[in-house]
């Protein structure tokens, strides 16, 4: 990877003033970015960011349906997201493994639907506090993307992976450079058993990154961006991040 890639999150956050302000800013801040910079919006207001957003900014989704088209209510296809302007979807964040029961193979499906439609998919893999403490870190992050790698064969090199540690979300612990880059590491070495170029696919960092931790955490060999939630929201914070990752 030689350009970065830092990717807002903003889950279910926002309004269609707030956004607007927020993709305003964000963008203007944008001039001179060495590195490539999205935004993850709610379904309701890809429409919004897809015009809102200027200087390069590209859109994202949080979710896509795991089905092509049809009976699903609720469910946003990956053709959909497609109409907009999309280039990212997010999949298998541990917020929709949690609370929306889904498994490793509706995630790989999921990864298949976007990348069918071009649109690349940003895998989220990650250890919950207790499967850490039980030693299972590896084993589970292995686990998750060995899915994904096996649904997709060799379309994988077009994927987006990020390590979220889920006790690092939200709660203001971060996973120090050093735990970071040993997952990272291994991440980079089960693709390169399956891709003949792992070093095209971004691994992104992801739970509690912000303005002062960003550069240290960037600064790390198989770091190749970041995942940001909370402080996406901010343009301030973000663009701080984002400056991180322009050198
Ligand atoms: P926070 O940056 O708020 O910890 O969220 C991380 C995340 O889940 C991004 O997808």
């Amino acid at each position: 990877m030689t350009r970065k890639l830092i990717v807002g999150n903003w889950k279910m956050n926002g309004n269609l003033a707030a956004n607007q302000d927020l993709l305003h800013a964000v963008s203007a801040g944008l001039a001179g970015a060495a590195c490539q910079v999205a935004v993850c919006v709610p379904a309701p207001y890809l429409a919004q960011a897809h015009q809102a957003a200027t200087h390069g900014l590209l859109t994202g989704a949080q979710d896509v349906s795991a089905h092509e088209q049809g009976a699903f209510t609720g469910e946003v296809s990956a053709a959909m997201l497609r109409d907009f302007g999309v280039r990212f979807a997010i999949v298998g964040h541990s917020e929709r493994r949690q609370y929306h029961g889904e498994t490793d193979a509706d995630v790989a499906t999921k990864a298949q639907r976007a990348l069918a439609a071009g649109i690349t998919p940003i895998v989220c893999v990650g250890e919950t506090l207790a499967e850490r403490e039980a030693g299972q870190t590896q084993a589970v992050v292995k686990r998750q993307l060995a899915a994904v790698i096996h649904t997709n064969g060799h379309c994988i090199s077009e994927i987006v992976v990020a390590y979220e540690p889920v006790w690092a979300i939200g709660t203001g612990k971060t996973a120090t450079p050093e735990q970071a880059q040993e997952v990272h590491a291994l991440l980079r070495a089960q693709l390169a058993a399956a891709t003949a170029h792992p070093e095209r696919i971004a691994l992104l960092y992801g739970g509690s990154m912000n303005a002062a931790n960003a550069a240290s955490l960037l600064a790390q060999n198989d770091i190749d961006g970041g995942l940001i939630g909370g402080a996406s929201l901010k343009a301030a914070d973000f663009l701080t991040i984002v400056a991180a990752a322009s050198h």
